[in-house]
């Protein structure tokens, strides 16, 4: 089985999110299973130095951008074929927009111009290269479904929705430049709500369609969640799956992680106080015995950052301290760096993106606090899993599917992994921090929630497995 991976970002060559992490590790996952994977990404320029040796295929100009080629490389010890489009690609700033974080205004014909490509392999249009399932991850690859869909091409072509509200809409004036027929400017084609869109058009044409959890699967044919795809999705709900995302062990292990001075397995736990003084040091957190809650995260509304804001006060008085990663909306940032200066030595906050730091917070940190009001699988908490950081997560989409509330049965049954709370108001969280703070007074109930989360299997495995049926169910079809 041969499938190519389109998308915007893979881990460790382009990240800004949980995209990445799953782009870069489903391959070597897949590969287990009989699988081979070969992932195609934009040319930015660091994914330019993973490329070595000539073009395999060449145009004079793609989707208005100019010369492009297609190179290929390496990532991770698996195949790589990389669209080297400068016009699109190598600016300076991140994938999808500048240094000051606004958009590129051109961002629909650099990702068409990406699917265009893709569509191209997948046809069978670049010599010596063949595959039997095209699998598109998010807007920024939709078209590529849709592409193959209108140039009658037998590839099967999965599409996974990592988080609806990003749909790739734009005005119906970018139609004409897209190079599909005209037939694909209708309802069950491109056109969206009187423009196109992109995520709407993969949706459209895919054979099969997963999103990253069973819960968000369920979700999303709800208005609220749905976002106006809600529709879309319900009709074609029999071509629906969740499967729910993996960890990384190569990436996210606590026994050989270079980030951690002090490395532990299950039965090592108790050298994890250590990396929690490195912690406290790091974050100008005065020592303690009482817990240190972390957040790592966009700072956004669908991450319920404004909700944590609103009890940062309470989470001190309970005890707590907090120790906050992340980056997104300036007003949440501010919000928490005024915060952070209303309790010197109890909240400590840094702005930005750094990985090695996310590592070190989920190794020495006490809990992970996530009260996303949706959040299709989310990965900090299966990483909290495996690093024995408790998980305290609002009951939604991936959150609800692989953190086990600490309710009284799953206490007495010792199944418990983490707190889940219903609906992201103030009193909801305030009072999941509550619980999670009268837990960890009790020291053997905390480390039996611990030990379980340690012990619950959340790398690749199954996933994997749940994708090579899929891709084997579309071929055989
Ligand atoms: P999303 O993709 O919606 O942002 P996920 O939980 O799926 O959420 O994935 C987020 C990924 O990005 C995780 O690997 C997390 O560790 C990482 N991450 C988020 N914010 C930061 C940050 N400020 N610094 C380092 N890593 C971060
Ligand atoms: C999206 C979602 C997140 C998910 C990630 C990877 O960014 O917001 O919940 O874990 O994609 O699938």
């Amino acid at each position: 089985m041969k499938v190519l991976a389109v998308a915007s970002e893979a881990y460790p060559l382009v990240k800004t999110g949980g995209l990445a992490d799953v782009v870069g590790a489903l391959p070597r996952a897949l590969a287990a299973h009989g699988v081979g994977t070969t992932t195609l990404l934009p040319g930015y320029p660091a994914v330019l130095k993973a490329t070595a040796g000539r073009a395999i295929h060449s145009w004079r100009d793609l989707l208005g951008g100019g010369a492009a080629r297609l190179l290929r490389g390496e990532i991770d010890g698996q195949p790589l074929i990389v669209l080297d489009a400068p016009s699109f690609f190598v600016r300076e700033g991140g994938p999808y927009g500048d240094q000051t974080g606004s958009d590129w205004p051109d961002n629909w014909r650099r990702f068409a111009a990406l699917a265009r490509a893709a569509a191209e392999i997948g046809r069978g249009g670049v010599k010596g290269l063949s595959f039997d399932v095209l699998h598109a991850h998010d807007w920024q690859a939709a078209l590529a479904p849709a592409y193959l869909r209108y140039a009658a091409s037998p590839i099967k072509t999965v599409m996974t929705i990592h988080n609806i509200a990003f749909q790739g809409r734009f005005g119906a004036e970018i139609f004409d430049e897209l190079g599909l027929p005209e037939d694909a400017w209708s309802i069950d084609g491109v056109e969206y709500y009187g423009g196109v869109g992109f995520l709407k058009a993969g949706l459209q044409a895919a054979d099969a369609i997963t999103t990253v959890s069973p819960t968000y699967a369920r979700e999303i044919l709800r208005p609220e969640f749905g976002m106006g795809l809600e529709g879309l999705i319900a009709e074609r709900a029999g071509s629906v799956t969740g499967i729910v995302n993996g960890i990384d062990p190569a990436v996210w292990n606590p026994e050989g992680d270079a980030a951690l001075p002090s490395r532990y397995t299950l039965k090592t736990v108790a050298r994890r106080p250590k990396n929690k003084r490195a912690l406290e040091r790091e974050f100008g957190l005065e020592p303690g015995d009482g817990p240190i809650f972390t957040v790592i995260s966009r700072l956004t509304w669908q991450k319920g950052m404004d909700v944590l804001a609103e009890c940062v006060d309470d989470l001190v008085r309970m005890g707590g301290r907090l120790a906050m990663l992340g980056a997104g909306d300036p007003d949440l940032e501010e919000a928490f760096l005024t915060a952070a200066a209303r309790h010197p030595g109890r909240v400590g906050v840094r702005i930005g993106y750094d990985e090695p730091l996310s590592h070190l917070l989920q190794g020495g940190a006490d809990a992970i606090v996530i009260p996303s009001r949706f959040e299709p699988c989310g990965l900090t908490q299966l990483y909290g899993l495996a690093y024995g950081c408790v998980s305290v997560v609002a009951r939604t989409g991936g959150l609800a599917d692989t953190v086990i509330d600490a309710n009284i049965a799953a206490l007495d049954a010792q199944v418990a992994t983490g707190i889940q709370f219903e609906g992201v108001s103030r009193e909801a969280l305030l009072h999941a921090l509550q619980r999670a703070c009268a837990l960890y007074a009790d020291q053997p109930s905390w480390r039996c929630l611990q030990r379980c989360g340690m012990k619950a299997d959340f790398t690749w495995g199954r996933s994997a497995a749940a994708y090579a049926a899929l891709y084997q169910g579309l071929v055989d079809a």
